[in-house]
Formats: C-alpha cells, structure tokens, sequence
C-alpha cells in the first residue's frame, strides 16, 4: 500500500495539513485505491484535466535533460539496449541515444507524451531502428525476464503508488549482468512549489485527498533496490535551486512538469479560476524558487 504520512519537505502549516488530509484519505480508503490513484497520473499527462503539460517541452526539457544527464554520469549505455520506463516526451531516451545506446524502448503510461516523444524523435532523425516507443505501467512491465542490458527511470519513480513494485518490474527486464538505473524524486524535490500550491488552492477541494506524488530518500531508493535482488548498489543525491526570475513563471513550470493532475478533483468549471488563483498565489509571494532534489541511484542484476 503507498505510504501513508508524507516524509518530504514543506513548511510546518503545509506538513500538518496534507498529513491530516492524507490520514483521512488513509481512513475512507482512497489511499488503497492505488488503480484510480494511477488513472489520475495517467490523466494528468493525457492532458485531461488541463493544458498545463502542453507546454511541457517548451518550459522543462532543459532542467530534466540536467537531471538525465546526471543520472547517466554513472551509467555507460554504449552498444546497449535500453528500457527507458517513464519516458515522457523522450528526454532521457534522446540523450542515451546520443552517449551511444544501440536501441532505447521509450516507455509512458501517457499517449500524449508517447506522441510528443515520437514527434521530438522525428524531428531528432531517430528512426526505428534507433527508438521504439510503448506504451506502458512501470508496476507491470510487458516484457520477459532479461529483455534489456540497462533499465532506467528518470524523474517518475515520485508518482507510482507502489514504488517497491516498480523497481522489482526493473530488475526482472534487466538481463543477468544489467544494469538498473534510477533518478528518482528527493525528499527536498520541488517543495516550495508544492506547498505554494497547497497554500493557493481552495482547501475544500484538496482535503481528504492523499496526492500522488511521493518523494524518496536515498536510504529508501537502496532498500527497493536491494529488495529486487541487485547488488553493487551506488546511491547519491543531488540538489540544486533553480530561479525562475519570477513566481508566475515558476508555476508555470511547475504546472507542465507536474502536469497538474491533481486538478482531476476539481469540477471542471473550477480549474481555470483554481490555476489563475494559485498562480496569482506565487506571484503576489514571489515563489520563484525552485528545488531539484535528485536521488541518483544503479545497481546491477547478478548473473
Ligand atoms: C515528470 S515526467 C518525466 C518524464 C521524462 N523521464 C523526463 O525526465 O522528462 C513523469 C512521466 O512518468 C509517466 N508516468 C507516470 N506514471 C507512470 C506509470 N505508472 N508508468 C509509466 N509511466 C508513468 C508520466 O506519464 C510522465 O510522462
């Protein structure tokens, strides 16, 4: 079952409110519900709730290629074939692709970010022979045992309720020898944006409700890994603090990135006045902080 309590930052206030919130999700049994939890993710990046993620390439493809690029700092993809679960509109698979892989599976549970991923992709020259592109849940992989000399996640493990799962699919797709290599979302990962917008909405329509975004810490992210059976386990962490200049353009990154979905428990009609009030919410506070807050983190599948 996903954790319960939230254990990342936020300001004290926003602590206490989102884990009495969650203690009530946990009690009506809406934190089990890990499948509408899921839906919602999916939701979100479709482009259901709002248009947010549209603008997904245009405000974040930079700050996730630093994170991509970090992440690959340990990993050497040459001549390899790569699994790259989560893969959005293709920022890490690019970027593998151009240290080297042979052939990389973009993987998404989204439509809409497989189908940005395959324009980016056209426009790259990537054809497939290079890139493949599936649609996919990181909890139920569609592919045998060892299918993949290297498994890797950038900056999506922070929304599976059930994370355990997700890197026992990744060690079961490696081959014997592979690696599994996660970027994974740190307890410090875009805090101020997040407790800005707890602080902004309408509390009526969050509480009760258990967000589907959970942070790691480093000692957790090891524990999955040695749990899948990996060994020659490296973690480390890396934070950084990005300035948007401004608190509107900071939530409208955080927005696209985040895709919004948690707009999925609003009326409809509310979502434009609910995105416009919390966004005045970051200007007028001038949250225009960002951090990144990045488990970097491999092991290897023995054999
Ligand atoms: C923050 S984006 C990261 C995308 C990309 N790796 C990058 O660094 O730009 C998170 C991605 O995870 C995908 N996602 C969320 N839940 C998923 C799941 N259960 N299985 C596969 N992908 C999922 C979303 O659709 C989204 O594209």
């Amino acid at each position: 079952m996903p954790r319960v309590l939230w254990t990342g930052k936020l300001t004290p206030q926003i602590w206490l409110m989102l884990n009495t919130s969650n203690v009530f999700a946990w009690a009506t049994g809406a934190t089990r519900d890990t499948d509408a939890m899921k839906e919602r993710v999916r939701k979100g990046y479709d482009g259901a709730f709002s248009d947010h993620v549209n603008h997904y390439d245009e405000v974040g493809s930079v700050l996730q290629m630093r994170s991509a690029a970090e992440q690959l700092r340990d990993v050497d993809v040459r001549g390899k074939s790569v699994l790259d679960i989560g893969g959005g509109t293709g920022v890490a698979s690019f970027l593998m692709l151009r240290h080297g892989a042979s052939k990389v599976v973009c993987g998404d549970i989204s439509e809409k970010m497989l189908v940005q991923a395959r324009l980016n992709a056209e426009r790259e020259g990537y054809g497939p022979n290079l890139i493949e592109f599936c649609r996919l849940d990181a909890e139920v992989l569609p592919y045998d045992e060892g299918s993949f000399d290297v498994v890797s996640m950038s900056m999506t493990m922070g929304l599976l309720p059930n994370q355990e799962k997700s890197v026992a699919e990744m060690a079961r797709v490696a081959r014997p020898g592979g690696l599994v290599s996660i970027g994974a979302h740190g307890p410090d990962h875009y805090w101020e944006p997040i407790d800005a917008t707890v602080r902004g909405m309408s509390k009526r329509y969050i509480f009760g409700y258990r967000l589907e975004f959970w942070p790691e810490k480093e000692k957790e992210v090891r524990a999955h890994m040695a749990r899948a059976g990996l060994v020659d386990i490296m973690t480390r962490r890396v934070t950084w603090k990005n300035d948007f200049g401004s608190g509107g353009k900071a939530f409208d990154f955080f927005a696209a990135i985040s895709a919004s979905w948690w707009y999925g428990k609003l009326p409809p009609e509310r979502v434009q006045e609910e995105a416009d009030r919390t966004r005045a919410y970051f200007e007028r506070e001038n949250v225009r902080i960002v951090t990144d807050d990045i488990i970097v983190a491999s092991g290897r599948k023995p054999g």
